[in-house]
């Protein structure tokens, strides 16, 4: 008991320094922010003194805290929603009910959490999803890709990759009514990185070319390369998301060995044998001038860390790092950055890249955006931000779908 209360009473006290962490000045729904800011890092912190006493490991507790938002699938009086398996990984399906005027479009859609946390089943998600297949009348796929660090790389592409194959056969489709030239890729966060590899992988696959009509990347993470953009340095203490919690969880998709981690936050993580690589994540070359702010380029560090990952070169872990060549056939694609968002100009280096190669791209820069935002739909703190990001992104796929 005494225990407990004293656990409490640190929690209480680790909530209130956190909160009055300074925010920027043109943030929305300023103390909602504070709040949730302050939780991400209370977690944070609970979870690395667990793990620094042995208790749980680091990620297991956040995979804990994360599924207390957790949904079952229930139908309601417009939306059909079933738990099934599709190649035998666990999706949740959304069906309109209404009779359908002609066949549907629909939205695959690959959740966040740093690979390493989350599901279909968030709260927030499953909202999302239902708003999605409703609004469109579109059958939405959530798919349950399989996490690091008990599956790590290339587990969760496989499975997205699988599902995505699978769901695109004729009778599948025909199944489902949905309209084989109407399809759409969409991932938040790390999702949004699976959804740009997938996407890619399909467009260079002969036998896939063109099934996809359009990705749709929300805050995307598309690099491990560099781990000092402009945007990594300036939020690298959040809202939200830390650049030492980001580092510690993707890691965790390529290694469960402490060094790569410890390496990438000094960014010596990468071998020498990659150097040609950076010319695709050149900060200096493909971001606006507006956000390099006083940033100063420096060339990367190579060949420092022994241990090697052979992953950390591999186009399908970053898919910032394919050549102008696999990028020209990109469908039609949708992306948006917050400002206030350490991942930010890994979508701002994609954009210029995907225009320069003549890829039709619409870009939804939120100016007051926080990372994350699409997630915090639900109680106990709801962002109106999150609301208008969902809006923007689906009056889109009505225009563009
Ligand atoms: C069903 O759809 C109608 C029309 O879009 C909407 O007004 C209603 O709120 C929806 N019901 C639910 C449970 O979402
Ligand atoms: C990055 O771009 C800058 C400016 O164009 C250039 O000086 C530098 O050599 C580039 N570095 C790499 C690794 O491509
Ligand atoms: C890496 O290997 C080189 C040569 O094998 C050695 O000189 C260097 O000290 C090693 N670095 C680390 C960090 O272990
Ligand atoms: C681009 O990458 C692909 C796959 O790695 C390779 O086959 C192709 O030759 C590359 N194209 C150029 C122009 O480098």
């Amino acid at each position: 008991m005494g225990f407990k209360a004293l656990c409490f009473g640190l929690l209480c006290v680790s909530f209130l320094s956190y909160i009055y962490t300074p925010m920027p000045d043109n943030i929305e729904e300023t103390w909602k922010v504070m709040a949730l800011d302050a939780i991400a890092k209370t977690c944070n912190l609970v979870a690395t003194l667990c793990d620094i006493i042995g208790l749980m490991k680091y990620e297991d507790v956040l995979v804990i805290l994360a599924s207390v938002h957790f949904t079952k699938a229930v139908s309601d009086e417009n939306i059909t929603v079933i738990d099934t398996d599709f190649s035998d990984i666990p999706v949740r399906l959304y069906l309109p009910k209404r009779k359908p005027e002609r066949q549907r479009p629909a939205v695959i859609f690959i959740h966040g959490g740093a690979f390493v946390l989350g599901s279909y089943k968030i709260a927030a998600y499953d909202d999302l999803n239902r708003w999605t297949a409703n609004k469109l009348d579109a059958v939405v796929v959530g798919i349950d890709y399989r996490l690091a660090p008990q599956y790590p790389f290339p587990a969760a592409l496989e499975d997205c990759v699988h599902v995505i194959k699978f769901f695109l056969q004729k009778n599948i489709l025909a199944n489902y009514r949905v309209d084989p030239t109407r399809i759409c890729i969409m991932g938040d966060s790390s999702g949004g990185a699976l959804a740009a590899t997938v996407t890619q992988l399909l467009q260079n696959d002969p036998s896939f070319r063109g099934r996809i009509k359009a990705q749709a990347l929300m805050y995307p993470g598309l690099q491990l390369l560099d781990t000092l953009l402009p945007s990594h340095q300036e939020y690298q203490h959040g809202p939200i998301l830390t650049r030492e919690m980001l580092i510690k969880l993707v890691c965790l998709y390529v290694t469960e060995d402490k060094v790569l981690p410890q390496a990438a936050l000094r960014n010596e993580h990468m071998p020498t044998e990659s150097r040609h690589l950076f010319k695709f994540v050149n900060w200096s070359d493909f971001l606006p001038e507006k956000y390099k702010k006083n940033y100063v380029y420096t060339e990367p560090v190579l060949g420092k860390l022994n241990a090697s990952y052979p992953v950390l070169v591999d186009s399908r872990l970053c898919p910032l790092i394919v050549n102008d060549t696999q990028l020209q056939s990109l469908p039609l694609t949708y992306i948006v950055t917050c400002e206030h968002d350490l991942l930010r100009d890994d979508s701002l280096i994609y954009i210029s890249r995907l225009r320069n190669v003549g890829v039709k791209v619409t870009h939804e820069h939120i100016e007051k955006g926080i990372h994350g935002a699409l997630s915090f739909t639900r109680a106990p703190v709801f962002l109106n931000l999150g609301l208008k990001i969902r809006d923007k992104y689906i009056n889109w796929l009505e225009e563009n779908l």
